[in-house]
């Protein structure tokens, strides 16, 4: 039986929560493979809204395995917070049920104070993280100094590699002016947490692989969008993991043909949330108009998502670079109302015309979009459960995508109830 792997293929919050949700009803695994709790992902069961930033989604259904991946960077703080919020909205969450890889990268209070440092430090050229300390975890991964769940196990090496670690760190935080922080003020915080951590910790590259063979199906989880890729991205405003298909294999320690149909979540328009480049951005009344109905205000930092057409090159690159094998297409229904609707075909850049979306940061914030405008509808989409239920235009307008972006809509989400789904092509099945 094939996996699926799900994944953003804008700039993050496409609705993916909802589409998570539906999938996990039907995987046995669902791995988290990548980013931490700058991620927001909101379930609505029933009449019970959950919402999650670290746990996979699978946790809220009985009888499943959810397993945080070595390839996200987990704030045990928050993790745990998130736990005790889920038990008390009747969840249990224990051991059995989720399992973090014992080699997931921690974040620490350090990563904050470097975040929001740095972010200060830039100024107008801010990032616009979510202050998470998520891109700080990182590079302490990569710099080979970071602090990992398998060390909260061993007292002494872990005050060896945190007094390294702060060496380094407050090395920067003294030259801007912040204060430092202490290698026992951190050991401290992390005593009261460690022996309710480790219980969770596990071999996931092993456990998932014997899943695996004994034909479990695993949904794998991506957070955040292709185009906040690391590598793929609008670098530098972007997260720092990889948010494309290949991840969910490196972040979960399986190889890269377990990762099965991926399925990448596409909103009707775009949104954005942060600094960085935004080709059809609107600053007028129809941009405000979809950010009031689209409600786009950030789960996690409830920040307004800035709000523009669909752009078809972005979406396009994003599913070549994602291998994206078919979209979820969410929140049509924010466009029902509207006489015309545009997407942007290409861009002009400097007298000419492109159709993909430039490395550069002047040429990306330079681009200008071409676009073809389209009928819209009166009718609500809303709560559509079959093709029979939509306006002409409305299919019209999602054709009209599939053949710019060069690929099929697996499946049509019109409400954020789960029922309301029109399934083209169950990914599972695939
Ligand atoms: P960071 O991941 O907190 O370092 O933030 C880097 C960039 O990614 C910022 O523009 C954030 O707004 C954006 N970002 C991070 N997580 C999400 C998400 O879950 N949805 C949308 N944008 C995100």
């Amino acid at each position: 039986m094939a996996n699926v792997t799900v994944i953003g293929s804008q700039w993050g919050d496409e609705g993916n929560g909802k589409i998570v949700d539906w999938l996990s009803a039907r995987a046995d695994v669902i791995v988290r493979f990548q980013g931490g709790h700058n991620a927001g992902h909101t379930l609505v069961i029933g009449d019970t809204v959950f919402k999650l930033s670290l746990l996979p989604s699978g946790v809220v259904r009985p009888g499943k395995l959810s397993v945080i991946g070595n390839g996200v960077v987990v704030d045990p703080w928050a993790l745990l917070e998130e736990i005790e919020t889920v038990r008390g909205q009747g969840v249990e969450v224990s051991p059995e049920t989720l399992m973090i890889a014992e080699n997931a990268t921690l974040i620490l209070p350090i990563h904050q104070a470097i975040d929001r440092a740095r972010e200060i430090a830039r100024g107008s050229a801010k990032i616009g993280t979510t202050g998470r300390g998520i891109g700080p975890a990182y590079e302490d991964k990569v710099a080979r100094r970071a602090i990992r769940l398998c060390d909260l196990a061993e007292p002494e090496i872990l005050t060896a590699k945190l007094d390294q670690l702060l060496a380094h760190h407050n090395a920067y935080l003294r030259g801007v002016g912040e204060p430092e922080i202490a290698t026992e003020a951190v050991l401290k915080k992390l005593e009261p947490v460690r022996a309710r951590i480790l219980p969770y910790a596990g071999v996931a590259w092993q456990r998932l692989e014997q899943l695996r063979r004994a034909g479990r199906r695993i949904l794998f989880e991506g957070a955040q969008g292709i185009m906040l890729d690391v590598d793929h991205g609008t670098y530098p405003y972007v997260t720092s993991s990889n948010t494309i298909a290949g991840q969910a294999a490196n972040g979960s320690g399986l190889g890269p043909g377990a990762t099965g149909f991926v399925l990448g979540i596409t909103k009707a328009y775009t949104t954005r949330v942060g600094s960085g480049p935004f080709p059809t951005e609107l600053h007028d009344t129809i941009g405000q108009r979809l950010g009031e109905r689209g409600r786009e205000f950030g789960t996690v930092t409830g920040r307004a998502r800035r709000c523009g057409w669909f752009d078809a090159v972005m979406v396009r690159q994003a599913a070549k670079l994602g291998g994206i094998n078919g979209i979820a297409l969410t929140k049509l229904d924010v466009l029902d109302g509207l006489s015309e609707l545009k997407i942007c075909t290409a861009y002009r850049l400097g007298g000419s015309l492109v159709h993909h979306l430039p490395a550069g940061e002047r040429a990306q914030a330079a681009v200008e979009p071409i676009y073809e405008t389209l009928d819209g509808w009166t009718d609500s989409t809303q709560g559509a459960r079959s093709w029979a239920d939509l306006p002409a235009n409305a299919i019209k307008y999602i054709r009209r995508l599939e053949e710019l972006i060069e690929t099929p809509v697996a499946l049509l989400s019109t409400s954020p109830e789960r029922e309301d789904t029109i399934l083209v092509r169950d990914p599972f099945q695939d």
